[in-house]
């Protein structure tokens, strides 16, 4: 059985749709929601779906100590981070090497980066008049976003494209695709 850590800072969308993909699962478990933002609407949903969570500051996160113990309390095998917003330390990418994935919301390496998360993506992707746009999930190394991709999926991006409309378009290829790669990626 492999056991799975979601990272998640702010709705959780997709955390929610990870977890109800492998709910039934004899071969994945999510054993764990970890958040570093206590008002994170994604705890809501962890309460709801009945999966243990966890807070922790980003000075936990840096030293990793307390974190680790959580991880191996739970079994943790592989850390998926779904719209996790802090850079991850060099100190747990070498604990979980090549064990932590990660969702972007463009086809990468384009708009990757510090400070590119959610809408500034699409952002910058509607102000450079980018005809296609996607999603791309990758591993996690040092540096932000520059991990080996492991999966892409494009969307166009139509003349009338408002960030709204955009946004609702490459969230959905998120919900469709992730747990799909997530399954694929462990097996
Ligand atoms: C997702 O669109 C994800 O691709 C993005 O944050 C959003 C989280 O949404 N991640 C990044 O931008 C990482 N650089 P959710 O909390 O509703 O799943």
């Amino acid at each position: 059985m492999k056991k799975i850590a979601i990272f998640c800072s702010g709705s959780g969308s997709n955390a929610e749709k990870i977890c109800v993909f492998f709910s039934k699962s004899k071969d994945v478990s999510v054993v764990l929601i970890a958040t570093n933002n206590k008002s994170a609407f994604v705890i809501e949903r962890a309460k709801k779906l009945a999966v243990p969570f966890f807070v922790f500051s980003k000075k936990e996160l840096n030293s990793f100590s307390l974190l680790q113990r959580k991880l191996e309390e739970k079994q943790v095998s592989h850390i998926v981070l779904a719209g996790f917003l802090l850079k991850i330390p060099s100190i747990m990418i070498n604990a979980y090497a090549k064990k932590i994935i990660n969702i972007h919301p463009s086809l990468l390496p384009k708009y990757g980066g510090k400070g590119m998360y959610g809408k500034n993506v699409h952002l910058a992707v509607l102000n450079n008049k980018e005809k296609e746009t996607g999603i791309t999930i990758h591993l996690v190394n040092e540096f932000y976003d520059e991990g080996k991709i492991l999966f892409q999926k494009k969307c166009s991006v139509d003349k009338n494209e408002t960030l709204s409309s955009l946004s609702k378009k490459v969230q959905s290829l998120e919900h469709q695709f992730f747990p799909l790669a997530i399954k694929t990626f462990l097996s």
